[in-house]
């Protein structure tokens, strides 16, 4: 694929349109175990191809017929795939892969994105974490649908995007849980949790699957989660009215103490209990749920385009922030503005580009969230959630760039807006001008 910031994240020479996922995973010895079917389809003729796996492969078919295989020797997550004949170029392909392995002692790159927990394990991760449990074009420019079916234990329960179609007993001890997603959806937002969660399952106002998982060792913290995160329903309709429909068919939101951060996981955001130690916390949901416009419905072009999906979902914080009574953007921007000294490394990250090593930077998610709130002073409310809107309507199933969104902004608006997102995204320094237009203090 060719991103700057993750050379070997993705492939070229073909697109992914189905991943079906059919696994067993043991939590007690860690060991996950089954197949991955790909449909998809070839761009160029090839004669080998890589996907981005970091298990260990038992055998890979091409079109049913066995293929040789090998993982790169630099540990770099690349399986390289070689078919018995070449294969034509605008053909449909069926890869089967089937792998069994230990992931939490997979590394690739130096890290381990799989994490083992007491009771289970979890899937999430950003920008990768898809290595560690089944094989992928792992780019966000190559989105799926998906089937993922994990039999695990009867006392773990396996979580996964999308729908729970049905649960099923094969063999007396376990049960395997089949969720199915049909809107395109990027590898890294493709989660697995598995653990002793309490599962709650109803419906939302206007009839979508809502499924939350809560992990009992939260503890102390599992009442403010539930008070959180039960709100998700209400918190999405309101982000509705702000950007457009929700995007996909179920909502939710699973806790986990097993991870530090969040994630916007596709239907269904992934919290880790810290967010709830101190009490309610709905910015974390408004945050994790407005990715579900940006940044899940919308995907990255490339990853150095981080700031469409963490500084939209940072300033709809205080769009949710408003609505709630607890100050405006305007005043939040403002706060977020003055915050910083100007001599603070703060402003040295640019959003717009920030590097590998910086992609979940404070710069990416705060000056982010003030570019929004300057770009709003600049055009005006009817236009600034006109370009909101349409940005998702015209990218919603796809992949879009910072350039397209400025693009979009000075062609809603009517204005001249480069310079405004030179300085705010792609010049190092705080801006002479506050979000609101008044000179810093
Ligand atoms: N996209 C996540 C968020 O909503 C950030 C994930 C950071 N990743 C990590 N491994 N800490 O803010
Ligand atoms: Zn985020």
């Amino acid at each position: 694929m060719g991103d700057p910031y993750y050379p070997y994240a993705g492939n070229g020479g073909y697109d992914v349109s189905h991943y079906d996922i059919r696994l067993t995973y043991q939590p007690s010895t860690d060991q996950l175990s089954g197949t991955t079917t790909i449909l998809a389809r070839t761009t160029q003729e090839l004669s080998s191809f890589d996907l981005d796996f970091g298990l260990h492969v038992n055998s890979v078919l091409v079109n049913n017929v066995p293929a040789t295989f090998h993982a790169d020797p630099s540990e770099n997550g690349e399986l390289v795939v070689t078919p018995g004949k070449a294969l034509a170029k605008n053909q449909t392909i069926t890869v089967v892969v089937n792998y069994a392995d230990t992931p939490s002692k997979v590394v690739i790159d130096g890290y381990t994105a799989w994490k083992k927990t007491p009771d289970g394990a979890l899937a999430v991760d950003e920008p990768q974490n898809s290595q560690w449990w089944f094989p992928a074009n792992d780019h966000p420019t190559d989105k799926a649908t998906y089937d993922v079916s994990v039999e695990v234990p009867d006392n773990a329960v396996a979580l996964s995007n999308g729908t729970l179609v049905r649960t099923t007993k094969q063999r007396a001890g376990w049960t395997r849980w089949n969720w199915r997603s049909t809107q395109p959806q990027a590898t890294y937002l493709t989660t697995l949790e598995v653990g002793a969660f309490e599962v709650n399952q109803s419906t939302t106002p206007d009839g979508k699957p809502f499924v939350t998982a809560y992990d009992p060792a939260a503890g102390a913290s599992l009442d403010a989660a539930k008070a959180s995160v039960e709100r998700t329903p209400e918190i999405d309709g309101f982000l509705a009215t702000q950007f457009g429909p929700f995007p996909f068919e179920a909502e939710g939101g699973v806790v986990s103490t097993g991870l530090n951060f969040a994630l916007e996981a596709q239907t269904r955001p992934v919290y880790g209990a810290t967010f709830f130690r101190s009490g309610s916390n709905t910015s974390v949901v408004a945050h994790e749920n407005a990715h579900q416009w940006f940044g899940d419905a919308v995907s990255l072009g490339r990853w150095s385009d981080i700031w469409l999906n963490e500084g939209f979902a940072s300033y709809a914080e205080y769009l949710w922030s408003e609505h709630e009574g607890e100050g405006t953007p305007a005043e939040l921007a403002q706060y977020a503005y003055d915050s910083y000294p100007a001599d603070d490394p703060f402003w040295q990250v640019l959003p717009g580009d920030p590097g590998a090593a910086n992609q979940f930077d404070d710069a990416v998610y705060d000056r982010g969230a003030m570019t929004l709130q300057a770009l709003r002073t600049a055009v005006g409310d009817d236009a600034f959630f006109t370009i909101l809107k349409t940005w998702v309507a015209q990218h919603k199933g796809g992949d879009a760039r910072i350039q397209d969104f400025i693009a979009l902004a000075e062609r809603v608006s009517g204005k001249p807006l480069q310079d405004l997102f030179t300085t705010w995204l792609f010049t190092k320094g705080k801006p002479a001008v506050g979000p609101n237009g008044a000179a810093a203090a």
